[in-house]
């Protein structure tokens, strides 16, 4: 089946009916067409890493209709309101604090306490992000390590076999990324520079803004910029049981689990699990983690990324 359909009312609903069912559909906004899925739906937002073949799992971007919908999500401090009303909708992504039980999947923000939000100026994406009525995680619609599409056609060319459908309106009138800030600190800082100008949101913020990277002599990738959720507890890799105290964290058929990411050894599912049972599991209750092996394929790969990071940065504890 051809998955690609021009934008109209008829198709924006089916799109909505798709995201609400779980289903990845790839939409335009005015910066990149982005590849969606529901972000509250931890299965969903793991086939979207499982699609672009990513070897890691960075955070996404929630994308919702509105401010009032990103609110219920994410905490706006007076600055991030007076940031939204300015910019939404609009090319800027706002790293906010998530709220507690706000039901967004913990992969959605790969475990971190924060959440990037969007509300995207392209009118179709509006509409069939008020129709679905869910926050949509959605990073650009290519493969890993290839080029942001910004018409229908490349998304089709990298990702046709992976999507349910695809929604075309044409080329993206920006056609970069948007620019991501992040107000979840002390400071603000620009993460990712994009579609909105640092100069834009300078006058807005009335001082210079700190971007992050900028002021080091060795250039940094843009993964390196963003923080990565580490559990407090030690946490070791490749181990066939716990030791005494430890939580085992099973994948496949183990025996005397504590949690299993996935009894059937599906990586997919265990993706959608990862950080929701780091989280459980990073209590008093255990001195540490104790992980079966993950094989090093598909998206164990992005798992033994994520674990490796955790492993090394509660080393030093
Ligand atoms: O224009 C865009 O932003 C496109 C369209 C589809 O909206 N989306 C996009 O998503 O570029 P993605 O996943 O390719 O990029 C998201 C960026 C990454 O640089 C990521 O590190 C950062 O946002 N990001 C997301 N959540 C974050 C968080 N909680 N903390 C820090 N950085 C975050
Ligand atoms: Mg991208």
């Amino acid at each position: 089946m051809e998955p690609i359909a021009p934008m109209t009312p008829d198709s924006i609903a089916r799109a909505a009916a798709l995201l609400r069912s779980g289903e990845l559909v790839a939409f335009p906004t005015e910066t990149v067409y982005g590849l969606g899925a529901d972000a509250t739906n931890d299965t969903a937002v793991a086939r979207i890493f499982d699609a672009k073949n990513r070897p890691s799992f960075n955070p996404l971007i929630a994308h919702v209709a509105d401010t009032d919908e990103a609110a219920t999500y994410a905490v706006f401090t007076p600055l991030a309101e007076r940031m939204a009303a300015r910019f939404w909708p609009g090319p800027l992504t706002l790293v906010l604090s998530r709220r507690p039980d706000c039901g967004l999947s913990r992969l959605t923000s790969a475990g971190l306490d924060t959440v990037a939000m969007r509300v995207p100026a392209h009118a179709g994406a509006r509409e069939l992000l008020r129709i679905a009525g869910i926050p949509v995680a959605a990073p650009s619609a290519n493969r890993s390590g290839l080029l942001s599409p910004t018409t229908a056609k490349h998304v089709a060319e990298q990702l046709g076999d992976r999507v349910a459908m695809i929604l075309d309106d044409g080329p993206c009138a920006v056609g970069l990324e948007s620019t991501v800030l992040d107000l979840s600190g002390r400071t603000p800082a620009i993460l990712r520079q994009g579609g909105l100008a640092q100069e834009e949101i300078e006058n807005a913020l009335g001082e210079p803004v700190l971007v992050a990277g900028a002021d080091d002599t060795t250039p940094k990738s843009p993964g390196m910029l963003t923080r990565h959720y580490a559990p407090t507890r030690p946490l070791r890799m490749n181990a066939s049981a716990a030791d005494p105290g430890e939580a085992l964290l099973g994948f496949g058929s183990v025996a005397d689990t504590t949690m299993n990411l996935s009894p059937a050894g599906d990586l997919v599912e265990a993706a959608a699990n990862l950080f929701a049972c780091l989280h459980a599991l990073d209590t008093p209750e255990y001195s540490g983690i104790a992980v079966s092996p993950i094989p090093e394929t598909g998206l164990g790969r992005a798992i033994n990324d994520r674990l490796r990071r955790a492993a090394e940065s509660t080393e030093q504890l």
